[in-house]
């Protein structure tokens, strides 16, 4: 119903979007993942669309409704989400990576439930390889013609530090960051928006209204020469 009131400001601009947590799986029945409830990023499809732009978002896996007029693609694990989003990013004028991606990942999934009794008389505890996930966000910003991109940072110490710091690691003109306490899950947040010339804080509130707020940012951001 808001929607139709919503200033135009992306029309014509495709954006992509990551959200969620990621699952890496250990076994058929167990994987590693992560408690990112995606609210931030749906919020953000749906503040996108609202604003013209056409959305894509990546998804993985989180139970939420697809916003009106998004295009989802559901994914499970960091490498999925990946090549989701390596074969769509050169097509769109802005990425927005929201998604929890696991770090890591087990080095091989066991094809087979893992037994607990699988040496019988033997105490050997499972020992769990990980192999590093791929960085999404610093590979589509290392792109030849790679979009505006936008990277959250979620950090239980020294928020400032590490928000400056993966500005410089990825190389993106923009991140966005979650002033804690831990706000995965929760309804509304707070955000720091940290680039190279400084720093703004966008004051706690639910995450639509923020969405709508950081749409307004990236706009203006598009339109500087
Ligand atoms: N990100 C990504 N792919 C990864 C890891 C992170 O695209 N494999 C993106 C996230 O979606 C987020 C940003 O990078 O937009 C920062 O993620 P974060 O986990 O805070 O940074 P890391 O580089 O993984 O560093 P660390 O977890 O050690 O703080
Ligand atoms: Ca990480």
């Amino acid at each position: 119903v808001v929607a139709a009131f919503e200033p135009k400001l992306l029309q014509g601009r495709r954006v992509l979007i990551t959200a969620g947590p990621t699952y890496e799986a250990i076994d058929p029945v167990r994987g590693i993942t992560n408690r990112s409830s995606g609210k931030m990023g749906f919020a953000l499809a749906r503040a996108c669309a609202d604003a013209g732009a056409e959305v894509c978002l990546v998804a993985g896996p989180v139970h939420l409704p697809t916003p009106l007029g998004v295009q989802r693609v559901d994914v499970l694990s960091a490498q999925d989400m990946h090549a989701a989003v390596m074969a769509r990013a050169a097509d769109c004028s802005v990425f927005i990576a929201t998604a929890a991606v696991a770090d890591w990942r087990p080095a091989q999934a066991h094809e087979q439930k893992l037994k607990k009794n699988a040496e019988a008389g033997q105490a050997k505890l499972p020992q769990l390889e990980l192999a590093e996930n791929p960085d999404i966000l610093a590979q589509v910003a290392r792109l030849p013609a790679a979009p505006f991109c936008v990277g959250f940072a979620a950090e239980s110490h020294d928020l400032l530090k590490h928000a400056r710091e993966k500005l410089v690691r990825k190389q993106v003109p923009l991140i966005v960051a979650n002033i804690g306490p831990a706000t995965f899950g929760q309804d509304d947040n707070a955000l720091l928006l940290v680039d190279a010339r400084g720093q703004r804080e966008l004051s706690r509130a639910d995450k639509l209204s923020l969405a709508r707020e950081l749409v307004r940012d990236i706009a203006l951001r598009l339109d500087q020469p």
